[in-house]
């Protein structure tokens, strides 16, 4: 299997801005499909805000930032992302868009390309047997915001093949992350472990055991977390956060990872989080 050199990222979401960001500060070159010419534009705005902000503070010089945008390629046609070695998808956490998605990269990315989903939680055997290149199909889940976090877990099928899971970690690692390998099972290592407790603290705030403020102060004051539960939703989006939940429940059927009703509620309210201005917070 040859190199990776020209990576796809589809999804102009917060996670697709920060994947793009971080192959292209890794020296790959970044082919970013958004479904619309105006959210391509708004990927690009959005990245180069995200640098010139770097600048600004003085942690990026001025060179490196031309040079990081210009090898990020923004696009609204698919058929751009053919001779990508890598795709990586960061689009709705939705099984049934995520399949469709696969089976249109499956068509226009050339054969030996690996295709990769950044789900958090759903069945990437899903995903690779919408395609007919099951061997050449995993998971690379980033964190957010993917240039600051330093994990990517590495996802097996059952379907992929050991080169694709070696060309998968090398590409993490070559991104200056530290990356596992993890079977393909619901939540992976960090979210079936995160989401009952995220869960618990919204629960814990439903039921009036302590207020927002304190429940994010106890858990950053005792176990020196960099931020509370609460606010870590606010980050993630609480609509992302239900989808995760509900894939958890229904793989595992643990009352723990049944979404609480304030979850879906405020998702219901488009309260979603830091990317719609309001959440348990308000931005
Ligand atoms: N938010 C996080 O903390 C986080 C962390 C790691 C992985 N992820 C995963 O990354 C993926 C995207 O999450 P995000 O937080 O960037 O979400 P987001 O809501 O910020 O972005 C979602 C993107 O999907 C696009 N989209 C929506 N409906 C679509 C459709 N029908 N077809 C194609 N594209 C569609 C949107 O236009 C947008 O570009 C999800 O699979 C999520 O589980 C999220």
């Amino acid at each position: 299997m040859g190199g990776i050199n020209v990576v796809g990222v589809v999804g102009s979401g917060i996670m697709g801005a920060g994947v793009a960001e971080v192959a292209a500060r890794c020296g790959y070159t970044v082919i970013a499909r958004s479904r619309t010419r105006s959210g391509a534009d708004d990927l690009r705005a959005e990245i180069c805000g995200v640098l010139d902000r770097q600048v600004a503070k003085g942690r990026l010089d001025a060179d490196e930032r031309d040079d990081i945008a210009g090898r990020i390629d923004v696009t609204d046609d698919i058929g751009h992302l053919a001779d990508c070695d890598l795709v990586i998808e960061s689009v709705l956490e939705d099984v049934a868009v995520k399949r469709s998605l696969f089976t249109e990269l499956d068509r226009v990315v050339k054969p030996e390309g690996i295709l990769a989903t950044n789900t958090s939680t759903l069945p990437v055997v899903e995903m690779a047997m919408a395609t007919r290149r099951p061997d050449r199909v995993c998971g690379i889940h980033f964190f957010n915001p993917a240039p600051v976090m330093k994990l990517v877990e590495v996802v097996r099928p059952i379907t992929a093949s050991d080169d694709t899971i070696e060309a998968a970690m090398r590409f993490a690692t070559s991104c200056g992350k530290d990356a596992i390998e993890v079977v393909d099972r619901a939540g992976f290592v960090v979210n079936a472990l995160l989401f009952p407790y995220l869960n618990n603290a919204v629960r814990m705030l439903e039921q009036g055991t302590a207020s927002r403020d304190d429940i994010d102060v106890a858990m950053k004051g005792a176990c020196n977390f960099p931020m509370g539960p609460l606010a870590l939703l606010d980050l993630v989006g609480l609509d992302t956060s239900v989808a995760i939940l509900d894939a958890l429940h229904a793989e595992f059927g643990d009352p723990n990872y049944a979404a609480v009703p304030t979850l879906r509620r405020k998702v219901a309210a488009g309260h979603l989080g830091r990317k719609s201005g309001r959440g348990f917070y308000d931005y």
